[in-house]
């Protein structure tokens, strides 16, 4: 049992703000960040939240797939930043689109998180337990981001993107997924629900200092992606006895553009097959797999019979692939 991927959908906010935008609140050029990173302009939420953009993305999903929201057995909202913690964002979801009948759960495993949730409906589908899920990736990492650090600022963005998957009778393709511990202070957050930051005499929300938002080791990541990600696409396939001139389409988290050329050359493969769009939105977490696979599905450059891999990376450390036909 395998499944299929029958509508896709996304929201990004309408505010934009560019690199210029940021060269006002950190000493960069838009220069730097274009050759460095390939980000031109992020969307950033005004007004929108992490819930209400997963809410509007599963919404365009359902109605492109043709689904009705009462069929949706399973609602998995991949984040790290919902404005909510209580009820978990899918539960939010989940009333925002009436879909009565779905199991609602969150799953937080940052930039590999949406490649994780696919793989966990996945796993429900191909086991009968489920037919028809909604997974979402969303983000509103502006939240979560120090606009006073120049090594994070100039990367993130905020959106969601959101694909319905039903079970289907095809062959069932397993993914490779990996996680190090050990080396998760690579790209750590602590929270805020912390008494020594409630006890602070300024109340939760003085701190700026760094270890409240998003602190990255920006080198040591990109040098794990680097590596990790080839490496992770080959045993994919190897585990799927798939060879690797059969894939038409590599979806890489949009990290960074130089990640996905890196990986692009140590696969020996054109960067034609590597959908870049982290112009437009900068590293949107796990909402960036799914945005790319919406904007691809909607220009119509997704065909009959092709296999794509999606490829995610980040936080934790984790990192994963999973290989898809098109159909
Ligand atoms: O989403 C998954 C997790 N995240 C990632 O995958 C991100 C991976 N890492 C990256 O994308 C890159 O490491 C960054 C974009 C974050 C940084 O790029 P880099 O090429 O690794 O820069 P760097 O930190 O090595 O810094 C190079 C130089 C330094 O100057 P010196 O020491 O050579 O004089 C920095 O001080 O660039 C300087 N620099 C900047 N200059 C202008 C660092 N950030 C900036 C900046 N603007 N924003």
């Amino acid at each position: 049992m395998a499944v299929n991927i029958c509508g896709t959908g996304s929201y990004t906010p309408s505010h934009v703000m560019d690199n210029n935008g940021i060269a006002k609140l950190v000493d960069t050029s838009d220069q730097w960040i274009r050759e460095r990173t390939g980000v031109e302009r992020r969307h950033i939420i005004d007004g929108e939240t992490t819930v209400s953009m997963a809410s509007e993305a599963g919404r365009r999903a359902l109605q492109r797939a043709g689904v009705a929201p009462e069929e949706v057995d399973l609602i998995l909202v991949s984040t790290i930043s919902s404005n909510v913690i209580l009820p978990c964002a899918a539960c939010e979801v989940q009333k925002e689109l009436k879909a009565s009948n779905a199991t609602c759960f969150d799953l937080s495993a940052a930039c590999t998180g949406f490649v994780l949730a696919y793989n966990t409906a996945a796993a429900y589908l191909a086991g009968g337990i489920y037919r028809t899920a909604l997974v979402i990736g969303s983000e509103s990492l502006s939240n979560l981001t120090n606009w006073r650090d120049r090594g994070t600022c100039i990367l993130f963005g905020d959106g969601a993107g959101a694909a319905v998957l039903k079970a289907d009778g095809r062959r069932m393709y397993l993914p490779v997924t990996h996680s190090e511990g050990q080396k998760g202070s690579a790209l750590s957050l602590k929270s805020r629900h912390d008494w020594n930051v409630l006890r602070e005499p300024e109340g939760p929300g003085h701190y700026d200092g760094g270890e409240y938002f998003m602190q990255m080791d920006g080198k040591a990541v990109f040098q794990f992606a680097v590596k990790k990600v080839p490496e992770v696409i080959r045993e994919t396939l190897k585990r799927n006895n798939v060879g690797q001139e059969e894939i038409d389409w590599f979806l890489l988290h949009q990290a960074n553009r130089r990640i996905v050329e890196s990986v692009a050359k140590r696969l020996g493969e054109p960067m034609e097959k590597f959908p870049v769009n982290i112009q437009e939105y900068g590293n949107t977490s796990s909402a960036s797999i799914p945005i790319l696979l919406d904007e691809m599905n909607q220009k119509g450059m997704l065909k009959k019979g092709q296999k794509l891999i999606m490829a995610g990376f980040g936080a934790g450390l984790t990192w994963g692939a999973s290989l898809y036909e098109w159909i």
